[in-house]
């Protein structure tokens, strides 16, 4: 068992159970790049002041790097009793340089440590699920593009509704990225604020520089208030909350695809490589990755649920409970980038069924809407063509044909204003073509939005 430096103040050794119980080394141990990093800086700074020496300094920091080394090597030790990973390497560097070590932990705590620690590791993870963010958004811009003259049905309660093209469905799912990455970008704002420096709660007597440390690690902001620095933990529910946004997304593209490969709709096809079997029925090739995916969403929501838990109610500052935001953190970071990751290797390789899109555009009525504009086009208020549209569909459905085959001696036995350029007016395409609204589906629009996006993506892939 290790001494602990807390020893001074008490008189029984701390019972095994208790060290087990509130050690969090399996977990926090994947900071340990992100806590030798901000030691370095902090080292940095107090030579910088005068706090300790220049010799010392660089003692610490070389100290600090083979301590990286060797847990990179897998050469470290990890132990319940050292708690975390900031106890294990402070302990470790004792060892590696001596007493001097103990200087490290001048005029900072544990508490602002770890907060800084957080913030180091989330900064470089929301920077790799922005990249992964991007990909994803062209990966859907580019296949959008490719099947630019792919018609489908568009939905409203899951039923028919209008004819729209593929291209502006996948872009919906563009703009929704968009959103999440617009959010992300927000969040790595906020999680970009130095803490390092507020001490347990309420700063420390050193003359210490808290720019100089925040510009060694490349923090454009130092947090203003002490206390507030080690309470906060904003910046961890913000991600949870974007990264759940993000989730609920992936989650419907994937029960579209799951809907869209059964053979009730066989839009698409799922690549082999990408699907999965059945161990009793031979014929069965299952969705699993997009099942996964949504399935995965539960835990992220859990997981922004356990921190929204863990930190309602807690009085200021620090609190020890905090300890636990760390697991929610790390599973949705993993689980989000592994469903980024697979869905955009999966998407370029889903087989579209043309086909089998247009003819579920052209059955079904789609095209009652267009016969209601049309008629409103030529003298009837829309309130009349929809109802005179209602009549028309309800002797269709009674002979068991669709609008447009209906002859145009019968359509104007519903309205006079029918004449032969109706069926024209009817087909998909150029239904979906009239649909020149600003965001609507006409291919022109769709072709521009497509344009626009591969604008924007050439300079979102220049900042990274
Ligand atoms: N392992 C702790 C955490 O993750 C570090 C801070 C400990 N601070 C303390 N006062 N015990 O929150």
């Amino acid at each position: 068992m290790h001494k602990k430096p807390w020893d001074g103040r008490f008189s029984e050794k701390t019972d095994i159970s208790v060290e087990r119980f509130t050690s969090s080394i399996d977990i926090d141990k994947r900071l340990y790049v992100y806590d030798v990093q901000g030691s370095i800086a902090h080292c940095k700074m107090l030579a910088e002041t005068s706090i300790i020496s220049e010799e010392e300094s660089s003692l610490l920091i070389q100290g600090l790097a083979k301590i990286q080394r060797e847990i990179e090597r897998g050469n470290f030790e990890f132990d319940d009793s050292l708690e975390d990973i900031h106890m294990h390497i402070e302990t470790r560097l004792l060892q590696e340089v001596g007493k001097i070590a103990q200087k490290l932990h001048t005029a900072r705590s544990r508490n602002d440590q770890v907060a800084l620690d957080v913030r180091l590791y989330m900064r470089d993870e929301i920077k790799n699920i922005i990249t992964d963010l991007i990909s994803m958004k062209s990966s859907i811009v580019e296949i959008a593009k490719n099947n630019i003259d792919v018609i489908m049905p568009g939905y409203t309660h899951l039923q028919r509704a209008q004819p729209v093209l593929l291209a502006h469905h996948l872009m919906a799912y563009y703009e929704m990225f968009s959103r999440d990455l617009a959010r992300f970008n927000e969040c790595l704002k906020h999680t970009n604020v130095m803490p390092l420096g507020s001490a347990a709660l309420a700063g420390t007597t050193f003359p210490i520089d808290r720019d100089y440390t925040a510009k060694l690690l490349d923090f454009p902001a130092v947090s203003a208030n002490s206390i507030d620095a080690v309470a906060d933990r904003d910046f961890i529910m913000e991600f949870l909350s974007a990264a759940s946004i993000c989730m609920v997304h992936f989650s419907r593209m994937s029960e579209e695809h799951i809907l869209w490969s059964s053979s009730e709709f066989n839009f698409i096809g799922l690549p082999d490589s990408f699907a999965t079997g059945s161990s009793i029925m031979p014929q069965k090739k299952n969705p699993d990755v997009p099942e996964l995916v949504r399935g995965k969403t539960g835990r992220v929501f859990g997981n922004l649920i356990s921190l929204l838990t863990i930190m309602k109610s807690l009085p200021l500052s620090y609190n020890r409970d905090m300890q636990e935001d760390k697991q929610p953190l790390f599973d949705t970071v993993d689980t989000l980038k592994a469903c980024i990751y697979i869905y955009r290797k999966m998407l370029p390789k889903l087989e579209i069924n043309k086909e089998k899109m247009l003819k579920a555009a052209s059955f079904g009525y789609l095209n009652a809407t267009d016969m209601a504009d049309y008629l409103a086009t030529r003298g009837l208020t829309f309130r009349e063509a929809h109802t005179c549209v209602g009549e028309a569909i309800s002797y269709a459905l009674s002979m068991n044909k669709e609008l447009h085959e209906l002859s145009l001696e019968k359509l104007k036995s519903f309205s006079s204003l029918f004449s032969e350029d109706i069926f024209d007016f009817l087909t998909t395409k150029q239904m979906i073509d009239r649909r020149m609204s600003f965001g609507g589906t006409a291919t022109a629009n769709v072709m521009d939005a497509i344009k626009k996006a591969e604008k924007r993506l050439y300079y979102e892939k220049k900042v990274l």
